[in-house]
């Protein structure tokens, strides 16, 4: 294929992507384990995905909201990023603040988020426990293009995890991210993100 003949000209159509996570980063990480990472930037200096970041080689940027002096400022400062790193999506993977106007304005229909719940059943911060505690029989993990609703954008693709019957929190939490684990990659595959190469 043309791909396969012209590798360069190939790479260089595929999509650019930047990870926004504010916490623990496991699925910042399956990602960067399988496709090309050009930064990653986290809301708070003491997450660990930064570790994880400077482990697997990964330019990592970290700043916080109450270092600006509104979240207008905040955002500029990441849009200044993207735009420096020619970024085609942005990959939220548990980033934990509402995408505001600002950064909507310019990069809306380029930001996609990975929820631990099948929406629009439990939108929120705390889809997994929200699932948890209504008992359903059923829970899931969705990949959403962001707009200014919290978890309401389009649906890209979206899993079902059953809860079973003898399940403790622990295991329902880890079925939901296996399944994290194995939808984000789909997708990003599907969008054209570049893969790392073996
Ligand atoms: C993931 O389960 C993700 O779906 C969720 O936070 C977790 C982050 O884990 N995101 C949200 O709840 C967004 N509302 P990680 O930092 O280990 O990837």
């Amino acid at each position: 294929s043309y791909c396969n003949q012209r590798r360069q000209e190939c790479d260089n159509q595929m999509k650019r992507i930047a990870i926004f996570a504010s916490g623990n980063g496991s699925n910042f990480q399956v990602i960067a384990e399988q496709f090309k990472v050009h930064f990653v930037f986290s809301d708070h200096r003491d997450a660990f995905v930064l570790k994880r970041a400077e482990t697997l080689g990964v330019p990592a940027y970290v700043f916080e909201l109450k270092e600006f002096a509104d979240k207008q400022a905040y955002e500029q400062a990441l849009i200044d990023l993207l735009d420096k790193h020619q970024i085609d999506l942005v990959v939220l993977a548990g980033y934990m603040k509402i995408i505001g106007p600002t950064l909507l304005a310019k990069y809306e229909g380029r930001i996609i988020n990975i929820h631990p719940a099948y929406l629009p059943e439990f939108p929120g911060a705390h889809g997994i426990e929200d699932a948890w505690e209504a008992d359903v029989p059923e829970s899931g993990v969705t990949v959403h293009w962001v707009d200014s609703g919290v978890d309401t954008g389009q649906i890209i693709k979206q899993v079902r995890v059953p809860r079973l019957a003898d399940d403790h929190l622990e295991q329902f939490e880890e079925r939901i991210h296996a399944a994290e684990y194995q939808l984000y990659p789909t997708v990003l595959e599907a969008l054209g993100v570049e893969m790392i190469e073996f």
